[in-house]
């Protein structure tokens, strides 16, 4: 069997099969209006009333290929009950309609597999266009949750690079198919998107998350970024530092989960505070990318940070240290860094001023136009390490003969 929301199938040829679960017959009159029903080849339709206790006896008797459910689930408890019914059934593609949608509501939802979250009044266009998301999928194919990563960056003293390689890992991470974005932390002085676009940004987080983050899921989240490439984009840091001002730590913790539901990498820009914000932040990251440069005041302030970061409770597994602009055969070989930081070197990245520059100054990601770029192509094999796909790795039949044992 295939695992919940891996892959989701149906042959293009048959009718759409959809079932609808409401407790009135209001609530099924509305959706059934909305839905096109003219044309049986195309889409049939089911109604069942009752709540969440007679969907599982629906479904064994029934094949759909979508489920609306409509009101009955309000909470997480029904969520968890919901997850381990669409599991027993290979991940059958279900919308719900809630009128009470809080973030909070949002992601558990998300996590229990459900596809799409609409609210209550319901509006037509919508639902319309959730169902014939899910119908043109045929084979709709996510990213399970494991392979997610959350991965931020901070520059272990100002002018170390840490900008520059979080928001060109991000387009390496792109270019290679990875659905990636990245959320600029950096409240008070970020330019993270200035290094990759020159598109004057739409919005920032503090459009994301302002009137109480009544507006915000996943999809207006998306269509809030400024995007690179089709697989990656950059949400900016606010414009002014009184709006920066009120952003509080949980709104910072649900972009970023919402962020995680919808691309396999999601990239934070952390700047340098620790404080509440940053700390909700870090929390949630996979690993926390120090990065530094080879000379003195860097590994003063190296060693400083991950002082802090160790004494706030994070594992020296979770940072790796970034030695950027590395020159082999400095004065400071890398030995003496992780002797005096403490902390193991993960990776290095060499100097190249004059492309380098010529990409910040330009606004342009490095590789979009120097991709054999020393610095470009480290960033690229960064990207391919984080991806690893397997398939890249498994040799193929022909290398299996000749090494046969
Ligand atoms: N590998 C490199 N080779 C040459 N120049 C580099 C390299 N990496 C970064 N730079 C230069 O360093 C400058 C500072 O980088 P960046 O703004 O990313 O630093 P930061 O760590 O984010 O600093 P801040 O704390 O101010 O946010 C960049 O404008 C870029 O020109
Ligand atoms: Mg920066």
């Amino acid at each position: 069997m295939f695992g919940k929301q891996d892959i989701a199938y149906r042959q293009p040829s048959q009718p759409q099969r959809v079932a609808i679960l409401a407790v009135e017959q209001g609530q099924m009159e509305e959706v059934r209006q909305v839905l096109d029903l003219a044309d049986p080849t195309r889409r049939t339709l089911s109604l069942f009333d009752g709540g969440l206790e007679a969907l599982d006896g629906i479904l064994d008797r029934n094949q759909f290929d979508l489920l609306v459910i409509h009101s009955v689930v309000h909470k997480t408890a029904d969520l968890e009950r919901l997850e381990l019914i669409l599991g027993e059934h290979e991940g059958l593609p279900t919308i719900l309609l809630s009128a009470h949608v809080t973030p909070e509501f949002l992601i558990s939802a998300m996590r229990s597999g459900v596809r799409d979250v609409l609210r209550l009044p319901l509006a037509p266009e919508a639902l319309r266009d959730a169902v014939e998301r899910i119908e043109h999928k045929v084979v709709h194919i996510v990213t399970p949750h494991e392979k997610r990563k959350i991965l931020a960056f901070m520059a272990c003293k100002g002018g170390s690079g840490s900008t520059f390689l979080a928001t060109n890992l991000g387009y390496a991470l792109g270019k290679q198919g990875a659905k990636t974005c990245l959320l600029d932390l950096n409240l008070q002085f970020g330019d993270a998107a200035l290094f990759v676009t020159d598109k004057v940004p739409t919005s920032t987080l503090a459009d994301v998350v302002s009137d109480n983050m009544s507006r915000l899921d996943a999809a207006f989240l998306a269509s809030s970024m400024c995007e690179v490439l089709p697989t990656y984009s950059v949400l900016p840091a606010p414009e002014d530092l009184e709006r920066a001002a009120q952003i509080r730590p949980d709104q910072i913790d649900v972009v970023i989960k919402l962020a995680a539901h919808r691309y396999e990498f999601v990239l934070l820009d952390m700047g340098r505070a620790l404080d509440a914000l940053s700390i909700k932040a870090l929390d949630s990251a996979d690993y926390v990318y120090l990065v530094m440069q080879q000379t003195l005041p860097f590994i003063r302030d190296a060693k400083r940070t991950v002082e802090a970061l160790q004494a706030l409770g994070y594992s020296t597994d979770k940072l790796r240290l970034v030695v950027n602009r590395y020159q082999k055969g400095g004065e400071i070989q890398l030995e003496d860094i992780e002797l005096a930081v403490g902390a193991k070197v993960h990776r290095t990245l060499p100097n190249s001023y004059a492309a380098v520059s010529a990409a910040v100054n330009q606004g342009m990601p490095l590789a979009s136009f120097a991709h054999r770029d020393p610095v470009a192509k480290g960033l690229e094999a960064m990207a391919a390490e984080l991806i690893d796909r397997p398939e890249a790795k498994k040799p193929g039949w022909f290398s299996n003969l000749l090494h046969h044992h």
